[in-house]
Parts: structure tokens; sequence; C-alpha cells
């Protein structure tokens, strides 16, 4: 699996991005361990606080079709590279603390990468609750 594959499926999902509220979409594409790649955009509601990340529907398409295991993730929004928001960071690290995120821009061009360990230093995870 080549990044620049895996960008170009972020800025694919991104097209998909149901918006209508905030205008601002967002696509992700997820690589599993197994190396399928699961797709997510943005899915706002008229109850604004229903709304779901691109990076979250990639996460729980993944899990509900059993991938457990993954290594990047890249995420396609506007006019810049953006990085998730610290609730996908979250739920992201629960299963991928060393996620490598690529962030990039609507097209696909202006690249900024970080592991997420770095964008979520100190996460909260399965050990917390080991006791
Ligand atoms: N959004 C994402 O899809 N990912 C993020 O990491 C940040 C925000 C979406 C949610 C909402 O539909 C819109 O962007 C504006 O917040």
């Amino acid at each position: 699996m080549r990044e620049r594959d895996l960008i170009e499926e972020a800025v694919k999902a991104r097209g998909n991005a149901y918006a209508p509220y905030s205008n601002f979409q967002g696509g992700a594409a997820l690589l599993a361990a197994d190396g399928r790649i699961f797709t997510g955009c943005n899915v706002e509601n008229a109850s604004y606080g229903l709304t779901i990340c691109a990076e979250r529907v990639a996460l729980f398409k993944a899990v509900s079709e059993g991938a457990r295991e993954f290594k990047a993730i890249a995420i396609a929004c506007g006019a810049g590279p953006c990085a998730p928001c610290g609730a996908c960071r979250q739920v992201l690290s629960e299963f991928a603390p060393d996620l490598l995120v690529i962030m990039t821009d609507a097209q696909g061009k202006e690249i900024r990468r970080e592991k997420l360990s770095t964008l979520l230093p100190l996460a909260f995870g399965p050990g917390e609750l080991a006791g």
C-alpha cells in the first residue's frame, strides 16, 4: 500500500461528506494491518451534536468489519492539512496508539505526518482500567 493511494482514498471519501451545516468536508482512509482500507466522511445532523467525524466513521466501520489493528490513517479536509479532533484522537488511540496520522488538504497536495502518540500524549487507554 502506497501512502499516495491512502491519501487518494481519503480525498475521494471526502467527496461523500454530508456537511450542510458547517460546510466543512472531511474524509479519512484507515489502513488496517491486514491491508484493508476503510474510509469515512463526516456525517452531520439537524440535531448538531449528533454529527460524527470522518475519522470515527472510518474506525467504526473497520472495527465492525473485524479489523482491530491499524497502521495509518490519511485525513483530507480543507485549504490545508488538518489534524483530527480530540475525540477522534482518543477513539483511534484505543486501537492504535502508534498510528501514523497523515494529514492533507482537500486535493491531497500538502502533507504533514505525525504519530498519534505525539498528537495525544499520555492517552487514557485500556491499560488504565486494569487497576
Ligand atoms: N470534523 C471531522 O470530520 N473531523 C475532525 O477531526 C474535526 C471535525 C467534522 C465534524 C463536522 O461535521 C465538521 O467537521 C465541522 O466541525
